[in-house]
């Protein structure tokens, strides 16, 4: 453990610091914020389409990083199979190498991203750094009921390590301590946009995009 979170970084002290970063309405950064099973990546995903922005998901990456056996991989499934965080240094120093990739100079959806206080605060200094401000942070709210049937049926179909009746107890826990603090945090900046996360998904981008479509105008 002592090798990859010697890596530490935040994000602003990143290379990404430096890149070229497009300005105003072109570059758009949007966090989406919710509960597991939510609708983050899902929505996420729709979004990109309708935006062109890329996606950027903690999640995934740390996936991919456990699947591919990384050290980063090894050390992340010890957090994620059983339903907690990622600690923030190694998460900051993933995410700062990847925002230096030239797709992300048009803006990102952060989804599952930031999720403590101190990674939105990271995020901030580097967003500052860029002369590039958050453009919103969008909640996605929906029932725990919903929420653990959505899990439920996901587990079943694609048998992800981490949706098990007890992690997903924990993940819900670990939403309310560590992450809903963010949203009095987006709350105080005037970033914060709360959406009804019921409903069919069409129904729930619907609400997405008429609140993305004002911040365009
Ligand atoms: P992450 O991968 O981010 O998981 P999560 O937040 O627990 O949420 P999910 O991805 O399970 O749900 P979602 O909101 O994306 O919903 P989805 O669209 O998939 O994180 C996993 C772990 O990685 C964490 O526990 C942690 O260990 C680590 N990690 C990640 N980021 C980290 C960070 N920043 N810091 C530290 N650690 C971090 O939908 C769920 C299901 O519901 C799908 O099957 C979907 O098809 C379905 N569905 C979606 N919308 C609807 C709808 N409207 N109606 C019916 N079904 C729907
Ligand atoms: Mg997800």
């Amino acid at each position: 453990m002592a090798s990859v979170l010697r890596q530490e970084k935040l994000l602003g002290q990143s290379p990404a610091s430096t890149q070229e970063w497009a300005t105003g309405e072109a570059c758009m950064l949007i966090v989406f914020i919710g509960p597991p099973g939510s609708g983050k990546g899902t929505q996420a995903k729709r979004l990109l389409s309708y935006l062109g922005i890329p996606h950027l998901s903690t999640g995934d990456l740390l996936r991919a990083a456990k699947h591919d056996d990384t050290s980063l991989g090894r050390l992340a499934a010890q957090y994620i199979d059983h339903g907690r965080l990622v600690p923030d240094p190694l998460v900051l120093a993933m995410v700062g190498e990847k925002l230096n990739e030239p797709q992300f100079a048009k803006g990102c959806l952060f989804d599952g991203f930031p999720r403590t206080i101190q990674q939105a605060k990271s995020l901030d200094e580097s967003l500052n750094q860029r002369k590039q401000p958050l453009t919103m942070a969008l909640e996605l709210k929906a029932d725990e009921n919903e929420l653990v049937a959505r899990m439920l049926k996901r587990a079943a179909a694609e048998k992800r390590a981490d949706d098990t009746p007890e992690t997903l107890t924990q993940r819900m826990d670990i939403y309310r301590k560590q992450t809903a603090p963010l949203l009095d945090y987006y709350r105080g900046q005037g970033k914060l946009i709360s959406l009804d996360g019921m409903g069919t998904p069409d129904e729930v981008f619907a609400r997405i995009r008429a609140a993305v479509d004002q911040k365009k105008v």
